[in-house]
Protein backbone atom coordinates (compact mmCIF):
# COMPACT_ATOMS: atom_id res chain seq x y z
CA UNK A 1 0.00 0.00 0.00
CA UNK A 2 1.30 3.47 -0.64
CA UNK A 3 1.44 6.62 1.57
CA UNK A 4 1.28 9.59 0.00
CA UNK A 5 1.77 13.20 1.95
CA UNK A 6 1.34 15.78 -0.91
CA UNK A 7 -1.35 16.24 -3.86
CA UNK A 8 1.52 16.31 -6.51
CA UNK A 9 3.33 12.80 -5.05
CA UNK A 10 -0.16 11.37 -5.33
CA UNK A 11 -1.33 12.85 -8.90
CA UNK A 12 2.30 11.36 -9.77
CA UNK A 13 1.34 7.88 -8.52
CA UNK A 14 -2.54 7.95 -10.02
CA UNK A 15 -1.38 9.41 -13.50
CA UNK A 16 -0.04 6.05 -15.31
CA UNK A 17 -2.68 4.00 -13.90
CA UNK A 18 -5.46 6.84 -15.11
CA UNK A 19 -3.31 6.78 -18.82
CA UNK A 20 -3.87 3.26 -18.54
CA UNK A 21 -7.05 3.21 -18.15
CA UNK A 22 -7.90 1.68 -14.53
CA UNK A 23 -10.94 3.35 -12.72
CA UNK A 24 -10.36 5.25 -9.37
CA UNK A 25 -12.18 5.00 -6.14
CA UNK A 26 -11.79 7.62 -3.33
CA UNK A 27 -12.93 6.88 0.08
CA UNK A 28 -12.78 9.84 1.89
CA UNK A 29 -12.16 9.35 5.77
CA UNK A 30 -11.07 11.69 8.81
CA UNK A 31 -9.09 8.20 10.51
CA UNK A 32 -9.81 6.75 13.53
CA UNK A 33 -11.52 4.06 11.47
CA UNK A 34 -13.45 0.68 12.11
CA UNK A 35 -15.48 -1.32 10.13
CA UNK A 36 -17.88 0.89 8.66
CA UNK A 37 -15.06 2.81 7.05
CA UNK A 38 -13.61 -0.75 6.02
CA UNK A 39 -16.85 -1.73 4.13
CA UNK A 40 -16.49 1.33 2.06
CA UNK A 41 -13.16 0.49 0.74
CA UNK A 42 -14.45 -3.32 0.00
CA UNK A 43 -17.29 -1.90 -1.96
CA UNK A 44 -14.76 0.58 -3.70
CA UNK A 45 -12.73 -2.12 -4.74
CA UNK A 46 -16.04 -3.75 -5.91
CA UNK A 47 -16.91 -0.55 -7.96
CA UNK A 48 -13.02 0.29 -9.44
CA UNK A 49 -9.41 -0.51 -9.65
CA UNK A 50 -7.31 1.66 -7.34
CA UNK A 51 -8.64 2.47 -3.96
CA UNK A 52 -7.60 5.79 -2.56
CA UNK A 53 -8.79 6.62 0.83
CA UNK A 54 -8.16 9.81 2.34
CA UNK A 55 -7.16 10.61 6.19
CA UNK A 56 -7.50 14.46 6.52
CA UNK A 57 -9.13 15.47 10.23
CA UNK A 58 -11.09 18.82 8.02
CA UNK A 59 -10.64 21.95 10.35
CA UNK A 60 -13.19 23.68 8.84
CA UNK A 61 -15.64 21.34 9.48
CA UNK A 62 -15.38 21.34 13.13
CA UNK A 63 -18.08 24.07 14.95
CA UNK A 64 -16.47 23.20 18.46
CA UNK A 65 -12.61 23.35 18.68
CA UNK A 66 -12.70 21.21 21.35
CA UNK A 67 -14.09 18.68 19.12
CA UNK A 68 -11.29 19.08 16.49
CA UNK A 69 -9.05 18.73 19.34
CA UNK A 70 -9.97 15.12 20.98
CA UNK A 71 -10.62 13.73 17.48
CA UNK A 72 -9.02 10.27 17.60
CA UNK A 73 -5.89 10.16 15.71
CA UNK A 74 -4.38 6.27 15.70
CA UNK A 75 -2.69 6.45 12.36
CA UNK A 76 -0.38 3.45 13.00
CA UNK A 77 -3.55 1.47 13.70
CA UNK A 78 -5.56 2.61 10.62
CA UNK A 79 -2.63 2.18 8.15
CA UNK A 80 -2.69 -1.68 9.02
CA UNK A 81 -6.80 -1.56 8.62
CA UNK A 82 -6.42 -0.50 4.63
CA UNK A 83 -3.33 -2.29 4.37
CA UNK A 84 -5.58 -5.41 5.19
CA UNK A 85 -8.58 -4.55 3.48
CA UNK A 86 -6.16 -4.12 0.15
CA UNK A 87 -6.46 -0.70 0.03
CA UNK A 88 -4.26 0.43 -2.99
CA UNK A 89 -3.30 4.18 -1.63
CA UNK A 90 -3.50 6.37 1.09
CA UNK A 91 -3.26 9.99 1.54
CA UNK A 92 -2.54 11.82 4.22
CA UNK A 93 -2.11 15.59 3.60
CA UNK A 94 -1.42 17.87 6.70
CA UNK A 95 -3.72 21.11 7.06
CA UNK A 96 -1.04 23.63 5.30
CA UNK A 97 -1.09 20.90 2.34
CA UNK A 98 -5.09 21.17 1.75
CA UNK A 99 -5.11 24.65 3.01
CA UNK A 100 -2.27 26.91 1.92
CA UNK A 101 -3.51 30.22 2.69
CA UNK A 102 -4.62 28.84 5.75
CA UNK A 103 -8.33 27.18 6.93
CA UNK A 104 -9.70 30.85 7.26
CA UNK A 105 -9.18 30.74 2.65
CA UNK A 106 -12.96 31.73 1.20
CA UNK A 107 -15.27 29.23 0.68
CA UNK A 108 -19.32 29.91 0.24
CA UNK A 109 -21.57 27.62 -2.22
CA UNK A 110 -25.44 27.35 -2.57
CA UNK A 111 -26.01 23.85 -1.08
CA UNK A 112 -29.86 24.28 -1.02
CA UNK A 113 -32.46 24.56 1.86
CA UNK A 114 -31.49 21.42 3.37
CA UNK A 115 -28.07 22.21 3.99
CA UNK A 116 -29.64 24.71 7.27
CA UNK A 117 -31.61 21.68 8.47
CA UNK A 118 -30.65 19.04 10.96
CA UNK A 119 -27.13 18.79 11.50
CA UNK A 120 -27.00 22.26 9.17
CA UNK A 121 -28.99 23.82 12.63
CA UNK A 122 -26.75 22.42 15.60
CA UNK A 123 -23.40 22.94 13.60
CA UNK A 124 -23.38 25.82 11.78
CA UNK A 125 -21.46 26.21 8.64
CA UNK A 126 -20.43 22.47 9.06
CA UNK A 127 -21.49 21.49 5.62
CA UNK A 128 -19.39 23.94 3.90
CA UNK A 129 -16.40 22.67 5.55
CA UNK A 130 -17.47 19.26 4.29
CA UNK A 131 -17.81 20.63 1.00
CA UNK A 132 -14.78 22.60 0.85
CA UNK A 133 -12.55 19.56 1.53
CA UNK A 134 -14.74 16.81 -0.29
CA UNK A 135 -13.90 19.24 -3.33
CA UNK A 136 -10.07 19.86 -2.56
CA UNK A 137 -10.06 16.21 -2.07
CA UNK A 138 -12.39 15.34 -6.08
CA UNK A 139 -9.72 17.98 -7.11
CA UNK A 140 -6.88 15.78 -5.73
CA UNK A 141 -7.93 12.75 -7.16
CA UNK A 142 -9.89 13.34 -9.96
CA UNK A 143 -11.78 9.83 -9.14
CA UNK A 144 -14.25 7.64 -11.38
CA UNK A 145 -16.56 6.75 -8.05
CA UNK A 146 -16.15 8.38 -4.67
CA UNK A 147 -17.51 6.46 -1.22
CA UNK A 148 -19.80 7.73 1.38
CA UNK A 149 -21.77 6.42 4.24
CA UNK A 150 -25.78 6.81 4.77
CA UNK A 151 -24.62 6.91 8.88
CA UNK A 152 -24.68 10.99 7.27
CA UNK A 153 -27.58 10.79 5.25
CA UNK A 154 -27.49 15.09 4.98
CA UNK A 155 -23.90 14.45 4.07
CA UNK A 156 -24.40 12.41 1.19
CA UNK A 157 -26.95 15.33 -0.20
CA UNK A 158 -24.98 18.29 0.60
CA UNK A 159 -21.90 16.35 -1.35
CA UNK A 160 -24.49 15.85 -4.21
CA UNK A 161 -25.39 19.37 -4.56
CA UNK A 162 -21.76 20.28 -4.36
CA UNK A 163 -21.36 18.17 -7.21
CA UNK A 164 -24.24 19.25 -9.10
CA UNK A 165 -22.96 22.99 -8.78
CA UNK A 166 -19.77 22.23 -10.27
CA UNK A 167 -21.08 19.15 -12.41
CA UNK A 168 -18.53 16.95 -11.69
CA UNK A 169 -18.51 13.93 -13.64
CA UNK A 170 -18.50 11.55 -10.43
CA UNK A 171 -20.50 8.66 -9.13
CA UNK A 172 -21.23 8.88 -5.55
CA UNK A 173 -22.07 5.51 -4.29
CA UNK A 174 -23.78 5.79 -0.55
CA UNK A 175 -23.11 2.48 1.80
CA UNK A 176 -25.13 0.88 4.16
CA UNK A 177 -24.73 1.24 7.91
CA UNK A 178 -22.35 -1.24 9.55
CA UNK A 179 -24.03 -1.35 13.26
CA UNK A 180 -22.67 -3.33 16.06
CA UNK A 181 -24.39 -6.91 17.32
CA UNK A 182 -26.51 -4.73 19.59
CA UNK A 183 -27.47 -2.29 16.71
CA UNK A 184 -25.10 0.71 17.63
CA UNK A 185 -24.21 2.46 14.23
CA UNK A 186 -20.07 2.26 14.25
CA UNK A 187 -18.51 5.97 15.01
CA UNK A 188 -15.29 7.30 15.41
CA UNK A 189 -17.04 9.07 18.66
CA UNK A 190 -17.80 5.50 20.01
CA UNK A 191 -14.55 5.29 22.05
CA UNK A 192 -15.57 8.75 24.15
CA UNK A 193 -19.03 6.10 25.56
CA UNK A 194 -18.25 5.38 29.33
CA UNK A 195 -19.66 1.63 29.80
CA UNK A 196 -23.26 4.19 31.06
CA UNK A 197 -23.07 5.94 28.11
CA UNK A 198 -22.62 2.57 25.85
CA UNK A 199 -25.53 1.38 27.06
CA UNK A 200 -27.71 4.55 26.90
CA UNK A 201 -26.38 4.71 23.49
CA UNK A 202 -28.59 1.84 22.30
CA UNK A 203 -31.80 3.70 22.27
CA UNK A 204 -31.36 5.82 19.35
CA UNK A 205 -31.19 2.47 16.71
CA UNK A 206 -33.91 1.41 19.02
CA UNK A 207 -35.99 4.62 18.76
CA UNK A 208 -35.10 4.63 14.71
CA UNK A 209 -36.01 0.80 14.19
CA UNK A 210 -38.99 1.59 16.60
CA UNK A 211 -40.41 3.91 13.58
CA UNK A 212 -39.41 1.64 10.51
CA UNK A 213 -41.15 -1.05 12.65
CA UNK A 214 -44.52 0.47 13.61
CA UNK A 215 -44.63 3.52 10.15
CA UNK A 216 -47.77 2.03 9.59
CA UNK A 217 -49.63 1.91 12.28
CA UNK A 218 -49.68 5.44 13.46
CA UNK A 219 -49.60 9.31 12.57
CA UNK A 220 -46.18 10.95 12.06
CA UNK A 221 -46.83 12.96 15.11
CA UNK A 222 -47.74 10.10 16.78
CA UNK A 223 -44.71 8.37 15.87
CA UNK A 224 -42.25 10.89 16.60
CA UNK A 225 -44.23 11.24 19.81
CA UNK A 226 -43.86 7.65 20.79
CA UNK A 227 -40.06 7.51 19.32
CA UNK A 228 -39.00 10.68 21.69
CA UNK A 229 -40.45 8.85 24.74
CA UNK A 230 -37.65 6.52 23.95
CA UNK A 231 -35.11 9.49 25.92
CA UNK A 232 -37.69 10.77 28.73
CA UNK A 233 -36.04 8.95 31.13
CA UNK A 234 -32.35 8.48 30.14
CA UNK A 235 -30.00 10.12 32.63
CA UNK A 236 -27.25 11.84 30.73
CA UNK A 237 -28.67 11.64 27.17
CA UNK A 238 -29.97 14.37 25.87
CA UNK A 239 -31.74 14.64 22.41
CA UNK A 240 -30.89 16.90 19.66
CA UNK A 241 -34.01 16.27 17.39
CA UNK A 242 -35.99 13.13 16.01
CA UNK A 243 -37.64 13.78 12.53
CA UNK A 244 -39.21 11.74 9.87
CA UNK A 245 -38.20 13.43 6.59
CA UNK A 246 -38.55 13.51 2.64
CA UNK A 247 -35.31 11.27 1.55
CA UNK A 248 -34.20 13.90 -0.92
CA UNK A 249 -34.94 17.44 0.79
CA UNK A 250 -35.24 16.13 4.10
CA UNK A 251 -37.94 18.45 5.23
CA UNK A 252 -40.39 16.75 6.77
CA UNK A 253 -42.65 13.83 6.01
CA UNK A 254 -46.22 15.09 5.17
CA UNK A 255 -47.94 11.86 3.30
CA UNK A 256 -47.24 8.46 3.85
CA UNK A 257 -47.25 8.19 -0.02
CA UNK A 258 -43.85 9.91 -0.44
CA UNK A 259 -41.31 7.85 -2.38
CA UNK A 260 -38.75 8.08 -0.38
CA UNK A 261 -38.54 9.00 4.08
CA UNK A 262 -36.48 8.50 6.48
CA UNK A 263 -36.12 9.06 9.89
CA UNK A 264 -32.93 10.96 11.59
CA UNK A 265 -31.83 10.78 14.80
CA UNK A 266 -29.21 13.41 17.06
CA UNK A 267 -28.35 12.84 20.83
CA UNK A 268 -26.09 13.63 23.35
CA UNK A 269 -24.52 10.48 25.35
CA UNK A 270 -23.05 11.78 28.41
CA UNK A 271 -20.16 14.23 26.65
CA UNK A 272 -20.48 12.74 23.06
CA UNK A 273 -22.78 13.67 20.27
CA UNK A 274 -23.93 10.32 17.85
CA UNK A 275 -26.22 10.69 14.83
CA UNK A 276 -27.58 7.64 13.33
CA UNK A 277 -30.56 7.27 10.70
CA UNK A 278 -32.74 4.50 8.81
CA UNK A 279 -34.09 4.66 5.81
CA UNK A 280 -38.00 3.74 6.00
CA UNK A 281 -38.54 3.40 2.30
P1 LIG B 1 -15.71 10.16 8.72
O1 LIG B 1 -16.61 10.50 9.84
O2 LIG B 1 -14.36 9.60 9.01
O3 LIG B 1 -16.48 9.16 7.78
C1 LIG B 1 -15.90 8.73 6.58
C2 LIG B 1 -16.96 7.98 5.80
O4 LIG B 1 -17.32 6.79 6.50
C3 LIG B 1 -18.25 8.79 5.64
O5 LIG B 1 -18.73 8.67 4.31
C4 LIG B 1 -19.18 8.16 6.65
O6 LIG B 1 -20.56 8.29 6.33
C5 LIG B 1 -18.74 6.71 6.59
N1 LIG B 1 -19.14 5.99 7.81
C6 LIG B 1 -18.97 6.38 9.11
N2 LIG B 1 -19.52 5.49 9.95
C7 LIG B 1 -20.06 4.52 9.19
C8 LIG B 1 -20.79 3.30 9.46
N3 LIG B 1 -21.07 2.93 10.71
N4 LIG B 1 -21.19 2.55 8.41
C9 LIG B 1 -20.92 2.93 7.13
N5 LIG B 1 -20.23 4.05 6.80
C10 LIG B 1 -19.82 4.83 7.81
O7 LIG B 1 -17.59 11.83 7.10
C11 LIG B 1 -16.45 12.23 7.23
O8 LIG B 1 -15.46 11.48 7.82
C12 LIG B 1 -16.00 13.60 6.77
O9 LIG B 1 -17.07 14.49 6.87
C13 LIG B 1 -15.43 13.60 5.33
C14 LIG B 1 -16.48 13.17 4.30
C15 LIG B 1 -14.20 12.69 5.24
C16 LIG B 1 -14.97 15.05 4.97
O10 LIG B 1 -14.04 15.52 5.87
Amino acid sequence: MEVFKTKAALKAYLEPLKAAGKKIALVPTMGALHNGHISLIKLAQENADVIVCSIFVNPTQFTDPKDLEKYPRPIEHDLAMLNTAGCSAVFMPNVEEMYPEGAGENWHINLGNAEFLLEGAFRKGHYQGVTQIVKKLFDAVEPDVAMFGQKDYQQVLMIKNMLEHFKLPINIITCPIIREDDGLAMSSRNIHLSKTDRKNALVLSKSLQYVVDNFQSYSFDELVKQAKAFYNDLEGVELDYFTIAKGDTLQPAETKEEKSLVALVAAKVGATRLIDNMIIK
